[in-house]
């Protein structure tokens, strides 16, 4: 169901594709944390991966868009002294998504 405001051609399509990756992810999802936002999950990864660091590796992202990802990450590495990378073409995605074109 749509977000927000009327049901269009553009938001059942939006809607189908949502429900089409969880009915692929859905027995995955089941047995796996859940978060509400982006950011809690992120800050859950992060802690994880510190918890586990051997100390002899890099962190590094392939793909950073816009970066949020990458500099939280990094104020949750500088106390540890340790650091991330982050790559990206910033040509986008190399395949259309429902909604959204290539580049
Ligand atoms: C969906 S966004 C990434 C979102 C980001 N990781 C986040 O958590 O918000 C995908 C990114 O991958 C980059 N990308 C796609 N194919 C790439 C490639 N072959 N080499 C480098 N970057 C690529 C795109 O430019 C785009 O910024």
């Amino acid at each position: 169901m749509a977000e927000h405001g009327d049901v269009t051609p553009i938001s059942l399509l939006v809607d189908a594709a949502r429900k089409d990756s969880f009915e692929t992810y859905r027995a995955e999802m089941e047995q796996s944390m859940l978060f509400t936002s982006k950011r809690r999950n992120r800050v859950y990864a992060i802690q994880q991966a510190i918890a586990r660091d051997p100390g002899d590796g890099l962190y590094v992202e392939f793909g950073v868009a816009a970066g949020h990802g990458c500099r939280l990450f990094g104020k949750f590495l500088a106390p540890h002294g340790r650091h991330m990378h982050g790559f990206d073409s910033f040509v986008g995605l190399e395949e259309d998504w429902t909604g959204y074109h290539t580049g």
